[in-house]
């Protein structure tokens, strides 16, 4: 396979809390699938999560879990650099300049930030200038590609016209990144039917122990009009082959309970081997991992400051 190792792939996560199946056939494997072919940056969005989180140890628990998550799926810190948003200045400060490039009712189109008001989260003026943040995150790497969920698409727009609008202004500097749409299994259905989501409590957990993903699976909703459960078939579809899945739905038809407690043991088959992986990474494991992203980071955000600084005129 011909592999774009010259390119650059740089995304950012959430420390947003327990992830569920939906999160990782959704996110995580793709990213998994992908990262090597690029040379590779993921990053903890910490100091986005601050627009919306005000409780320092939670946080903190966060954003150790979160780089958990993603070295118990396989992800290995030799061939990504793996690190914390906050541990590299040159973000905030390179939001700073891009806030003075973009107007007031630019950002006021953000869909984001619209939606996250009409949820109820505080308007306050970081969650406002939330997308020039995440632009200086990409432009600050010369970035050619971002893994991003389909939600996330105009925020790459808001990106390339930063850099746009930068160039324009101080000349040929910052390139112009591409929103990278993972092919992923489509949306994973929960428990209900419903998009597997941690707002409709309705998921199956990714790093739960098997009494917690057998209770899940025992909630998920069947119909008795038919022979074939639905809902758990849509879900088991994740986890073993149609052929295979024929057979045994042919097999045990009408028996709910019984393709339960199978689907219970292939989720646990493929969970059970990262979950432990999981458990034997220890907070200062995580620790060790940043510290060597940090610096791995700041040596190239801090060139592109350094030409940065000398375009806009502040280096004398
Ligand atoms: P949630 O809906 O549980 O709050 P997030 O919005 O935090 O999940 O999603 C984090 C990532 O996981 C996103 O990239 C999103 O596209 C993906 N994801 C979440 N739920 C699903 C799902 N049910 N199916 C596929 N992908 C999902
Ligand atoms: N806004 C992204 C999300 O909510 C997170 C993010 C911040 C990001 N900075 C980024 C994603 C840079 C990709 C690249 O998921």
């Amino acid at each position: 396979m011909s592999t774009p190792h010259h390119k650059r792939l740089l995304t950012g996560l959430q420390p947003s809390g327990t992830l569920h199946i939906g999160n990782y056939f959704g996110a995580l494997k793709p990213f998994h699938d992908a990262y090597q072919d690029y040379q590779s940056f993921l990053m903890v969005v910490d100091y986005h999560a601050l627009t919306s989180l005000k409780d320092g140890a939670v946080l903190r628990e966060n954003i150790i879990s979160a780089v958990k998550d993603y070295l118990a799926i396989g992800v290995d810190p030799k061939k990504a650099v793996v690190f914390q948003q906050s541990d590299v200045s040159e973000h905030t400060e390179l939001a700073w300049i891009l806030n003075c490039l973009v107007t007031v009712p630019f950002l006021m189109q953000a869909h984001s930030y619209k939606d996250k008001v009409a949820k109820g989260l505080e308007a306050n003026a970081g969650l406002f200038t939330y997308p020039m943040l995440m632009a200086a995150d990409i432009l600050l790497y010369d970035t050619d590609v971002v893994p991003v969920g389909e939600d996330q698409r105009q925020h790459l727009e808001y990106a390339r016209e930063a850099a746009a609008k930068f160039n324009n202004a101080w000349g040929e500097t910052l390139k112009e990144p591409k929103e990278l749409i993972l092919p992923s299994v489509g949306v994973v259905p929960g428990t209900d039917g419903a998009k597997m989501s941690k707002s409709y409590k309705n998921t199956i957990p990714l790093f739960g122990t098997k009494d917690e993903i057998a209770k899940a699976v025992m909630s998920i909703v069947t119909d008795s009009s038919g022979d074939t459960p639905v809902n758990v078939l849509a879900i088991h579809k994740l986890f073993r082959s149609e052929a295979d899945l024929q057979a045994l739905y042919d097999a045990h038809r009408g028996k709910y309970k019984a393709l339960k407690d199978a689907l219970v043991e292939d989720i646990e088959a493929m969970l059970a081997p990262m979950r432990e992986k999981r458990a034997a990474i220890s907070d200062d494991d995580v620790r060790a991992v940043l510290k060597d992203g940090a610096t791995r980071a700041k040596e190239v955000a801090s060139a592109k400051m350094t030409d940065i600084r000398k375009k806009i005129g502040v280096t004398l």
